[in-house]
C-alpha cells in the first residue's frame, strides 16, 4: 500500500496559471516554456477530453477563442486537435503553436521537475470520463513517486466538478485532490470532505481572512486563483493561504 498523503508538502507557493500566465498563449508548450524561462517550476493547467477520449491541454470546451476553428472540443479526436493552431490568437510569433496532448505535456513537466496542479476541466456531460482519465494517467505516470512517498513531486488534481473528482477518487484514490469553488458556499466543508479533497481552491476575490482561517482550522490546505497583484498576494499569504496561481508571471516571481 502507498504511504498516505501527509498534507500540503509542496514547496512552491506561486504557480504560473495556464502554464505561462498572460505572457504567452495559455495551455501551450510556448506558455510553459515562458514560465520556465522566468524560473517557474510549478504550474496550473486545464485538461479536457477529445472525442476519442484522448486528454488534451485546453480550457474552453469549444474552439474559437484560443484555438482557430469552430465547433466543440468533443467534435474532434485528440490528434486532430493537436494539429490545430492554439497560438495565433495571441500573436503572430505563436502561429501554429499546437494544442498539447496531456500525456506529452505532463511528461515534459515531470522530466523538467515542474510540479503540476492539473485542473480537470470536463466538457459538459463528460465529468466522469474526464476525471477518471486524468487520474489514471497521473497515477501511472507518478506510480514510483507515490510508492516512495515522494508526495511533493506528485501532481495535485483539482476541479470545479465534484463528479469528476469522485471519478478520480474511484480510479486513483492515492492521487491527492482539491475542490475548486469560486466562492465558498455555506456547505463548503461537507462538499470538500465528500470528495476527500486535501485542499480548497477558491477565487481570491471572494476570500476573507475569516474564511481563510476557517478552511485552515478545518485541516485543509488553501489555494487561490488568480492573483495578479503583488500586494494582494502578500496579504493572502499572510492569511495562511498555502499557494496561489498568477497570470502576471512578469510581476510576481516564483515563490
Ligand atoms: O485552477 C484555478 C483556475 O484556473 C480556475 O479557473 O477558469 O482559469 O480554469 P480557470
Ligand atoms: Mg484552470
Amino acid at each position: 500500500m502507498s504511504p498516505a498523503f501527509p498534507g500540503w508538502v509542496y514547496p512552491q507557493r506561486v504557480l504560473a496559471h495556464r502554464g505561462g500566465g498572460t505572457l504567452a498563449p495559455e495551455n501551450t508548450m510556448a506558455g510553459l516554456l515562458e514560465g520556465m524561462r522566468r524560473g517557474f517550476r510549478a504550474i496550473e493547467y486545464d485538461i479536457m477530453l477529445a472525442r476519442d477520449g484522448v486528454a488534451v491541454v485546453m480550457h474552453d470546451p469549444y474552439l474559437g477563442r484560443t484555438v482557430a476553428g469552430a465547433g466543440n472540443v468533443f467534435d474532434y479526436d485528440g490528434l486532430e486537435l493537436a494539429a490545430m493552431d492554439a497560438g495565433s490568437w495571441f500573436g503572430r510569433a505563436f502561429d501554429g503553436e499546437p494544442v498539447p496532448l496531456f500525456v506529452e505535456y505532463a511528461g515534459f513537466c515531470k522530466a523538467h521537475g515542474v510540479w503540476m496542479n492539473m485542473e480537470i476541466k470536463p466538457a459538459p456531460g463528460y465529468d466522469i470520463e474526464t476525471g477518471g482519465t486524468v487520474a489514471r494517467i497521473a497515477a501511472a505516470m507518478f506510480a514510483d513517486e507515490i510508492a516512495a512517498g515522494r508526495w511533493a513531486e506528485v501532481p495535485l488534481l483539482s476541479s470545479f466538478s465534484e463528479l469528476a473528482l469522485e471519478s478520480a477518487r474511484e480510479v486513483a484514490p492515492e492521487v491527492p485532490r482539491a475542490l475548486l469553488m469560486s466562492e465558498l458556499p455555506p456547505d463548503w466543508e461537507r462538499r470538500v470532505r465528500a470528495v476527500e479533497a486535501v485542499a480548497v481552491h477558491v477565487n481570491h476575490r471572494h476570500l476573507t481572512r475569516e474564511l481563510a482561517e476557517a478552511v485552515k482550522a478545518a485541516g485543509f490546505a488553501l489555494f487561490c486563483y488568480t492573483v495578479n497583484e503583488p500586494a494582494r498576494a502578500r496579504a493572502l499569504l499572510g492569511w495562511g493561504v498555502d499557494a496561489f496561481c498568477t497570470d502576471r508571471i512578469d510581476l510576481i516571481g516564483p515563490g
